[in-house]
């Protein structure tokens, strides 16, 4: 895979040339200096964004020949996303922020609103359904957050540098929550992560950098 971003009239490759194969079930960390690519090649993951080269197969299917609608859909049919500033609604309680991708897949109100309790409440969140993101911690947030990129049931889910806004306490109880559904329910998870104390929690570290893997490692 590559992308390259033209800026200006200078070629900027964030990836010159990605390579790598993710299996079903596999807890994955992209790992890496700054400015290494691990950001860009997750949104091409995750039909983000589109590659300028390469090709991209997820679940069998060549993606990068869907047209952006069917992309779209194809994200909220199988693909989950966790960004590190949360990104949730502010004008949603976390009930709703949660419900929001079930409803968008057209799923009836009252089985979305079930589904969106049991998860929230597997995190330990039944207790602030009806709160404001604003009115949650960052980790309270951040499990709004992985609900709401589970509600639709995600073949796969991405997760980019999900603790780095949190603080050492809250960022071990969601690297814990993630292991959990890797451990327990299989999810397969691809997670770009800075911090060393990750690499005992995955089972594969993809080393990227200067837009490259340059290394893959098991654990
Ligand atoms: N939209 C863009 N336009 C131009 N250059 C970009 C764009 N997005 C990323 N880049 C460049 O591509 C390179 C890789 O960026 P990327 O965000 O993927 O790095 P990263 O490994 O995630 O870094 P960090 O650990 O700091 O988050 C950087 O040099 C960055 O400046
Ligand atoms: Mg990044």
């Amino acid at each position: 895979m590559e992308r390259m971003f033209l800026v200006g009239e200078v070629e900027i490759y964030a990836i010159r040339d990605i390579n790598l194969r993710i299996r079903k079930g596999e807890f994955v960390a992209l790992m890496g200096p700054s400015g290494a690519g691990k950001s860009t090649t997750l949104n091409q993951l995750a039909l983000l964004d589109r590659p300028t080269g390469g090709s991209l197969r997820i679940l069998g299917k060549d993606v990068e020949k869907l047209t952006p609608k069917q992309q779209t859909a194809f994200r909220l049919n199988h693909l989950g996303f966790v960004f590190q500033n949360y990104n949730l609604l502010p004008q949603l309680t976390a009930l709703e922020n949660v419900l929001l991708p079930a409803l968008m897949r057209g799923k009836n109100r009252r089985d979305a609103i079930l589904e969106a309790k049991r998860l929230l409440e597997k995190f330990d969140m039944s207790n602030r359904l009806d709160n404001y993101p604003s009115q949650l911690s960052g980790g309270q947030q951040q499990k709004i957050s992985i609900a709401r990129a589970l509600i639709n049931k995600p073949s796969i889910l991405f997760a980019d540098e999900p603790t780095a806004s949190l603080d050492s306490e809250s960022s071990e109880v969601i690297m814990d929550l993630l292991r959990d559904l890797n451990k327990r329910d299989g999810q397969t998870i691809v997670l770009v992560s800075h911090e060393s104390a990750h690499k005992k929690l995955v089972d594969r570290i993809i080393w990227v950098k200067d837009g490259v893997v340059v290394k893959k490692s098991y654990v």
